[in-house]
């Protein structure tokens, strides 16, 4: 598509943009009808999915099953491929033949194999089946929301995770190991250190995106070094997760010596310091602070080097400081490199299917999840993300973002063009329907996407929905109601068919990570000028790590590290930054 052409498709958006209110006014009046009648039609209809059932014993079924409803009250309609089975039987009555991922539909249809409802809901084996259902129902019910991942897990990945289960079950809080550890004081020799249980402890750090992105990196370096995770969360976090390992617990207990002040124990930094100078006979320091926050001046100087892996490996109980995602550093440390290749023969599904296996909104969450799910996105042929982070609205105002989305879904044929004059005519073509859903910070973005899409209709007859669940103003980090929003809306994001995302958003990383897609990035916007190409699709759905390490722990000094690894690429947002791509 020429820009000429952009161009011009732009102007005609903005003008129905900013359509006055008298037009607006009577456009509702003349197709009040018609507007009704969709809307209605839509949640009346019952449809059988098409797409988690690709038997043809099923289709067949549900094409009987539609003849029969289309008599009776209750219609089911076929998603649009399976209107080339028998074409013109929607034109009667409704030419919307939407899929669904319905909840309630789908636990009425009871067709689909009992295996690959089975591989669905463990996600090909990444979880296990040894939980009480009511104690987490997203660990159960999010594969009906989802479609099956393409990305598998490899075996060796499955049994890995089984042994950390196991080995967090029995090093986890309360345990004689976890007790004996945990206590304040203490100096363990050289010798003890290999045969006790170790311990990873996260700690929160920046905005929940953050969080949860050094969450699944801590999680993989706890696998790779035999150390259990426990997770400091504080109120603001106690309400967003399930348990994720089975018969235990991740939650660091409250009578942690060091839950408040964690001011006497030492850096990992001075352990290096203090090593130069003597290598302290027996001791070690029982508890150990890893600073990789990326404020911090050393945060990424020796991490990444083997040496510093071989000290740390020794130190029961290591607490980590950091808000990044450092999964790329530990690819970078020899000693991990082949376990990572075992566990990732995909490189870039590294995010995609730890955060699958421990990210289990819990019931409060979920409940709003399913509610805002089955409203708004089950019935949609297709439902479009839009994540929307504006760090400064000033340098960036609200209007340029909007037509930069606008632009990036045009091109990238996400959302359909608008026909300005013929609505009449094309009402009558509608045949499917687009959902969008809008996370942003500010109501201004789904308000006027909501009024360009309500007042005209697309070229190609499509039903435009536009949905914002909310719009906080400003973000909370520890607020938990706040937290449980934001939750939602990554989560409901991941549900997505196709996410446009804001650049360095570790939110619309975690979205992208967990749905298993690559999102189109909104390039940065300066003004009321619309870059060119607006957005840019990424290589890889791994999320970018910000600011990873320069230094090369070999040769002594400084490297851009994807002149080492062909799996390293600079990120499409952040050109510091660095993301896992899927080569060798
Ligand atoms: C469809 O599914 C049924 C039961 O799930 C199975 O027995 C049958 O072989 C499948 N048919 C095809 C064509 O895959
Ligand atoms: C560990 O300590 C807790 C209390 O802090 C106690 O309830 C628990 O029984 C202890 N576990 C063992 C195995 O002694
Ligand atoms: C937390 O955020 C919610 C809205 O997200 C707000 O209603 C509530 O007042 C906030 N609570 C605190 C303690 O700031
Ligand atoms: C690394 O290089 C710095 C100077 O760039 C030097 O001072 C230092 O001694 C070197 N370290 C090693 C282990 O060679």
């Amino acid at each position: 598509m020429s820009m000429d052409k952009i161009g011009l498709r732009f102007r005609t958006l903005l003008a129905v943009g900013t359509i006055t209110f008298s037009t607006l006014l009577i456009f509702t009046l003349i197709h009040q009808n018609s507007i009704f009648y969709f809307v209605d039609g839509f949640s009346s209809i019952n449809v059988l999915s098409a797409n988690n059932n690709p038997n043809a014993t099923v289709l067949k079924q549900g094409i009987k099953d539609h003849k029969i409803a289309y008599s009776s009250v209750d219609n089911k309609v076929l998603g649009d491929k399976d209107q080339n089975v028998m074409p013109g039987i929607f034109q009667q009555r409704s030419e919307i033949g939407p899929k669904t991922h319905s909840l309630e539909d789908q636990k009425k249809d009871t067709s689909q194999s009992s295996t690959s409802i089975a591989n669905d809901q463990f996600l090909d084996g990444l979880l296990v089946s040894t939980f009480d259902e009511a104690s987490c129902l997203s660990r159960y019910q999010s594969h009906l929301y989802r479609k099956a991942s393409p990305y598998k897990p490899s075996a060796y990945l499955l049994s890995k995770l089984r042994n950390y289960e196991h080995l967090h079950s029995s090093c986890g809080p309360r345990t004689k190991s976890y007790n004996k550890t945990m206590r304040k004081g203490s100096k363990f020799s050289k010798d003890d250190a290999g045969t006790k249980c170790k311990y990873l402890v996260w700690t929160p750090s920046n905005g929940l995106g953050n969080r949860m992105l050094t969450l699944a990196s801590a999680f993989l370096y706890a696998i790779l070094t035999d150390r259990v995770l426990l997770v400091k969360f504080g109120t603001d976090m106690f309400g967003l997760f399930c348990e994720p390992f089975p018969d235990s617990s991740w939650l660091l207990p409250r009578n942690f010596p060091y839950w408040k002040d964690q001011k006497h124990i030492e850096t990992y930094e001075t352990m290096l310091g203090n090593s130069k100078k003597k290598i302290s006979k027996e001791l070690l320091p029982q508890f150990l602070i890893l600073n990789l926050q990326h404020t911090h001046d050393g945060h990424n100087n020796f991490f990444h080097c083997d040496q510093s892996q071989g000290r740390l490996q020794k130190v029961p109980v290591l607490i980590l400081w950091s808000d990044q995602y450092f999964v790329p550093s530990l690819f970078m440390i020899p000693s991990f490199r082949q376990e990572l290749s075992k566990m990732f023969p995909e490189k870039d599904t590294v995010f995609h299917h730890l955060g699958r296996y421990l990210f289990h909104p819990s019931n409060a969450a979920w409940e709003q999840i399913s509610r805002i799910y089955e409203a708004h996105l089950a019935k949609a042929n297709e439902r479009i993300g839009l994540q929307i982070r504006v760090y400064n609205t000033h340098r960036s105002p609200h209007q340029t973002i909007i037509n930069e989305i606008i632009a990036c879904t045009l091109q990238h044929k996400l959302l359909p063009e608008l026909d300005v004059q013929k609505t009449a005519t094309s009402l009558l073509k509608k045949r499917t329907s687009k959902a969008v859903l809008v996370a942003s910070l500010f109501s201004e973005y789904g308000e006027k996407l909501r009024t360009i899409y309500k007042t005209s209709t697309a070229m190609t007859g499509e039903l435009i929905k536009v949905y914002q669940p909310s719009h906080e103003g400003r973000q909370k980090s520890n607020n938990d109601t706040h937290n449980i929003k934001a939750w939602t809306e990554i989560y409901l994001l991941s549900l997505c068919d196709a996410l446009i995302t804001s650049p360095k958003s570790t939110f619309g990383y975690v979205a992208h990570g967990l749905g298993g897609l690559k999102p189109w990035i909104l390039q940065r916007a300066y003004g009321e000028t619309i870059p060119n190409p607006p957005c840019q699709r990424v290589m890889s759905m791994e999320p970018c790590f910000h600011y990873p390490p320069k230094y090369d722990c070999k040769a002594n000094n400084t490297v851009d590290f994807t002149s080492l690894f062909h799996h390293m690429k600079h990120c499409e947002d952040v050109s510091s930054g660095l993301r896992l791509v899927n080569a060798n």
